[in-house]
């Protein structure tokens, strides 16, 4: 009888052996010390069952037994608890989880690096509307009802007219200033360019100017890949005493240098726009191929930047400033096309399509 208990002992030895986890554990102590089917239990009873004679011995020897096993459960049991991250539990060595970060569309960090460039040239940023009426958009840079220039650019007409503002400053409000529509004409547009705002600035403040107007513009054209009927421009305006054609060429020669990150090459073309004279568009060395030619231009070695010229002296009469004692050059910038030379992107509508495989790609 006595070799039944030390079976058993060693049958436990190995159960637990190969129990190595906590629940493991828990159906080896079913095992041998349920009530209703435990191996020591069983070895209990069979005591009670046994002649008086060894029943002392044995029930001493199966007691003992029950006891080593309960202890052995309990350590082992105890013993891997501490080891088994209990379910749901943190577990601190796990890498943790990068949140995505946004970032800000390509857009905006050309149109806040040209910011940067002019805010370092003492220029304020200043902002307007989008609705415009013809006086700021066309009449008054020099584009009166029948001029032809007018057809340079495909106007979206609105039906209901609009309340003409002065600009807004940054920092400083300006005052606004109204202006009769005048009978007959459609009142109210979306604007076509910013250099509108050359006016509604000049219209509230007196000279020195100088200052940048970003902004979007509108204008009657289909979608394709180099052309939205919606972009962005940031128009420039200086005027003071003195201002001559130099200053012009050195301020968008520093500005074409900082934007593009490297001294090069630029060119001033004779161009055509109402409201400067003379009126030039700057075009840079060709970044794709350092003015050797290549697809990006056309095999022209140059890229087209911005147009710009001396202030056409009725822009100033339309405004109240004195022509004989002033001068000024202005410019206007197409942000995406600035954008599309900067990435190397060949279709403008990829700025547009908020496809975020493209929008993560593009960073200055
Ligand atoms: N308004 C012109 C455009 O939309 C750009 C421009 C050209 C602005 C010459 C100017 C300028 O201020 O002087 O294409």
């Amino acid at each position: 009888m006595s070799s039944l208990v030390d079976n058993l002992r060693s049958e436990f030895q190995a159960a637990l052996t190969a129990a190595t986890s906590v629940s493991a554990v828990k159906a080896v102590r079913d095992q041998f010390l349920s009530r209703k089917q435990g191996r020591v239990t069983a070895l209990l009873k069979a005591v009670g069952a046994a002649p008086p004679d060894e029943r002392k011995v044995l029930g001493a020897q199966a007691n003992t037994l029950k006891q080593e096993i309960e202890a052995a459960l309990d350590a082992r049991e105890a013993a891997l608890a501490a080891t088994e991250a209990p379910s749901g539990a943190l577990d601190l060595t796990l890498p943790g989880r990068v949140p995505v970060l946004g970032r800000r569309h390509p857009l905006t960090q050309v149109r806040e690096r040209i910011e940067d460039i002019f805010l370092g040239m003492g220029y304020q940023v200043i902002d307007g509307p989008e609705l415009e009426d013809d006086w700021h958009n066309f009449e008054a840079l020099n584009m009166p009802q029948e001029h032809p220039a007018r057809d340079m650019q495909d106007t979206l007409y609105l039906a209901s007219p609009v309340r003409s503002e002065g600009p807004r400053v940054q920092g400083s409000e300006g005052p606004g200033v109204r202006r009769p529509d005048s009978p007959g004409r459609p009142a109210t547009l979306l604007r076509t360019h910013t250099s509108g705002m050359q006016i509604r600035y000049m219209e509230t403040h007196q000279p020195p100017v100088r200052i940048i107007a970003p902004g979007r513009v509108y204008r009657r054209d289909n979608f394709d890949a180099t052309h939205t009927p919606m972009f962005t421009q940031v128009e420039g305006l200086v005027v003071d005493e003195g201002i001559s054609l130099g200053d012009l060429k050195g301020t968008l020669n520093a500005f074409a240098e900082r934007f593009f990150g490297r001294p090069l090459r630029t060119r001033f073309r004779p161009s055509f726009f109402p409201y400067t004279e003379p009126s030039a568009e700057l075009d840079v060395e060709c970044q794709g191929c350092g003015g050797k030619g290549c697809a990006l231009c056309k095999q022209t070695g140059w890229i087209e930047v911005l147009g710009c010229g001396m202030v056409h002296p009725a822009v100033f009469e339309a405004v109240g400033y004195d022509a004989d004692r002033y001068t000024g050059f202005a410019f206007g910038v197409g942000i995406e096309r600035l954008a599309l030379r900067l990435y190397g992107v060949e279709d403008i509508r990829m700025f547009y399509e908020n496809d975020l495989r493209f929008l993560t790609q593009v960073a200055l």
